[in-house]
């Protein structure tokens, strides 16, 4: 699985650093390092509100620290049990 955590200026200023940030810390919270692969990508074309990522072909929007814990354990923890 690849997660893509945009650091466009849009997103960069909606915390994208820190949503990142976050995503790795899961990622090896729960050993998903072999699993899962965390890459920047610029704009994504979501720009707007709070941060762009994409996992796999799956464009998400909307992303801030209030909910990556959610949605890591939504979209990828549960997909890569
Ligand atoms: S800057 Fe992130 S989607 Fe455009």
């Amino acid at each position: 699985m690849n997660i893509y955590v945009c650091i466009g200026s849009s997103c960069h200023q909606n915390t994208s650093y820190f949503v990142m940030k976050e995503m790795k810390h899961l990622i090896g919270e729960n050993s998903l390092e072999e699993k899962v692969r965390l890459l920047p990508a610029f704009c994504l074309g979501g720009c707007g509100d709070g941060v762009t990522i994409k996992i796999d072909d799956e464009l998400i929007t909307g992303v801030g620290m209030d909910n990556v814990t959610d949605l890591f354990k939504a979209r990828v923890l549960n997909a890569c049990l």
